[in-house]
C-alpha cells in the first residue's frame, strides 16, 4: 500500500486483497451473512498481513458501524456538494518556495491526488497576476475590434445573453502554463508533484467559437493575422495568437467549464481557451479581442514567457506546450508501505495532438515497457497512463516517457539541456524521475 503526506492509501489494492469466489458469492447471501462469510473467508484466502488482522478480529468487519445502524442525512442538506471531510487533504496548495507578490501568485492542483483526465473544477491550479474578481455577468461585455477598420468591417460588444444564444461546442483540453516544472531547470527538487507539475489541469470547456465571433464581426482574414485577446483584471494581461490556430476552429471563448459556469478564479463569466498553447495565452475575464497584421509584443510576450538560450538570445512566442507526461502516483513525498503489486499510474499531454504511447521504466531509463493508455485519447488533452509493477523491495527509479502522435518523443533532462541550457523559466518538458528508496520512500532525482 502506499501512503502519502497529502493524502493516504491511493493505491488500488494488491491482487491478493482483492474479494475471493467465496466472498463474492456472499454478498448475494445478505448483508449479515455476507459479513460474516467474508471474515472467514478473509483467514483461509488473503495473504498473511491480512490474515493476522483477521485472526486477531477486525472490528471494522465485526462491529457494525454507526452508518450502518443509524439513520442517514436528507437530500439537499448541502444544496450545493462538497468533498467528504476524509478528503480534507485533498487541496490547492501554494508553493513554499514562491513568494506571493500582493495577488499575483500560483495555487498547484494535487495531482497526486487525482484519477482519470478531469479536474475537479475546485481543484483547478490558479494563476493569477493581479488577484481574481468574482464579475457581475450583467456588467460583463466582450468587445470585437479591429486596429484597422480594413481588417474588421463590423466592431461589436457582446453581453453575456448574446453569446450564451450563439451555437456553442463542449471539448476536453489541458491547460499547462508555460512556467510549470519552471523550478527544476536549476535542479532545485521540489518534493512533491504538486509542486513540480500542477500548473496543470484538465476540462470540458464549453463556448461559442472565436471565429464565429470574428466572421459575425466580418474579419477579413488575409489582411487580419493576428489577434490580441486582453482580460479585465487590473493585470493589463494581453497575448498575440496567430490567426490561423482561430481559423481551424479550435480557440473557444468559453463560459462552461466541467458542465457549470467557470470558476470565478478560472475566469468567470468569460475566458478564451487556446487549446496546446501554454497558459498565459488562455485570457480570463476576457473583454476585448482585437484583430490585427503583426504580433502586438505585449509585456506578457516579449518581457515574460520568453526563454533564455544558451547563446545568450531570447526565445519568443514559443507557445506551444511540447509533449510531456509524469508519474502522479507513486510520486514524491509518498510512501511505499511494503514490496509487492502496485498500480503505477500518471498523465501524459501534448500541445501538438494527441498522445500514441507512453513507456515507463522502473530503473532510471535503462529499460522500457509500454503502458496502458486509457481511452478515448482526446486532442490536446490529458491522457490517463497505467502499468502493473510488482515492487521488489529495492531501490528503483520511476520515469515515464511520452510520445505524441506527430512521433515527438519526451526528452530527458540531458536532451533537453544541450538544446535549451539551464537558464530557463519555461517550457520544461523532460522526463520526471522519482526515486524509490528501500524504505519504500518516494523523493524527486533528476536522471540526465
Ligand atoms: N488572464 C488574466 N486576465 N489575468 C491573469 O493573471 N493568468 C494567465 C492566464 N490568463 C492570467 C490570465 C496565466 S499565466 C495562466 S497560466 C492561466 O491564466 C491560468 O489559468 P487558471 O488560473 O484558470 O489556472
Amino acid at each position: 500500500m502506499v501512503d502519502s503526506i497529502n493524502k493516504p492509501g491511493r493505491l488500488r489494492p494488491a491482487p491478493e486483497n482483492f474479494l475471493s469466489e467465496e466472498q463474492i458469492k456472499a454478498v448475494g447471501a445478505g448483508r449479515r451473512d455476507f459479513l460474516r462469510k467474508s471474515f472467514l473467508a478473509a483467514g483461509a484466502a488473503l495473504a498473511a498481513p491480512v490474515v493476522a488482522r483477521a485472526s486477531e478480529g477486525d472490528s471494522a468487519i465485526l462491529n457494525l458501524p454507526e452508518w450502518t445502524t443509524t439513520l442517514g442525512q436528507a437530500v439537499a442538506v448541502r444544496p450545493y456538494g462538497v468533498p467528504s471531510k476524509y478528503e480534507a487533504n485533498v487541496i490547492r496548495r501554494e508553493s513554499p518556495g514562491l513568494t506571493r507578490v500582493g495577488a499575483a501568485s500560483v495555487s498547484f492542483c494535487p495531482l497526486q491526488s487525482l484519477f482519470g483526465i478531469i479536474t475537479p473544477s475546485g481543484l483547478h491550479f490558479e494563476r493569477h497576476h493581479q488577484g481574481w474578481h468574482d464579475i457581475d455577468p450583467a456588467r460583463h461585455r466582450l468587445m470585437i475590434n479591429g486596429s484597422d477598420p480594413e481588417f474588421l468591417k463590423k466592431p461589436k460588444v457582446y453581453t453575456m445573453d448574446d453569446l450564451m444564444r450563439l451555437p456553442s461546442v463542449s471539448r476536453i483540453h489541458f491547460i499547462e502554463c508555460g512556467a510549470n516544472t519552471g523550478l527544476e531547470w536549476g535542479n532545485v527538487a521540489v518534493p512533491t508533484v504538486q509542486y513540480t507539475h500542477g500548473m496543470l489541469s484538465c476540462s470540458e470547456f464549453t463556448g461559442v467559437p472565436l471565429k464565429l465571433l470574428l466572421e459575425d464581426c466580418g474579419v477579413d482574414y488575409k489582411k487580419a493575422r493576428f489577434v490580441l485577446a486582453e482580460g479585465a483584471d487590473g493585470s493589463s494581461m494581453t497575448r498575440t495568437i496567430p490567426m490561423e490556430m482561430v481559423e481551424n476552429g479550435e480557440v473557444i471563448v468559453a463560459w462552461g467549464q466541467n458542465g457549470e459556469m467557470l470558476r470565478p478564479e478560472n475566469g468567470y463569466p468569460l475566458r478564451l481557451v487556446v487549446p496546446g498553447v501554454q497558459g498565459v495565452s488562455w485570457v480570463k475575464w476576457l473583454r476585448r479581442i482585437e484583430v490585427g497584421d503583426k504580433p502586438y509584443a505585449t509585456k506578457d510576450e516579449a518581457v515574460h514567457y520568453i526563454d533564455l538560450m544558451p547563446d545568450g538570445l531570447h526565445r519568443q512566442y514559443t507557445s506551444i506546450q511540447e509533449c510531456k507526461s509524469v508519474i502522479t502516483t507513486p510520486s514524491g513525498g509518498q510512501q511505499l508501505l511494503d514490496k509487492g503489486f502496485y498500480n503505477v499510474s500518471g498523465v501524459a499531454w501534448s500541445g501538438r495532438g494527441k498522445i500514441k504511447q507512453v513507456d515507463v521504466s522502473f530503473d532510471g531509463g535503462l529499460n522500457w515497457q509500454t503502458a496502458r493508455i486509457e481511452g478515448p485519447v482526446q486532442n490536446k488533452a490529458l491522457t490517463r497512463f497505467n502499468i502493473n509493477w510488482v515492487w521488489d523491495g529495492k531501490p528503483a527509479i520511476l520515469q515515464s516517457r511520452a510520445i505524441d502522435e506527430t512521433g515527438y518523443v519526451q526528452p530527458t533532462y540531458g536532451q533537453l539541456r544541450k538544446v535549451r541550457g539551464t537558464k530557463s523559466i519555461y517550457h520544461n518538458n523532460a522526463i520526471q524521475s522519482w526515486k524509490v528508496l528501500e524504505s519504500g520512500e518516494v523523493s524527486n532525482v533528476q536522471v540526465l
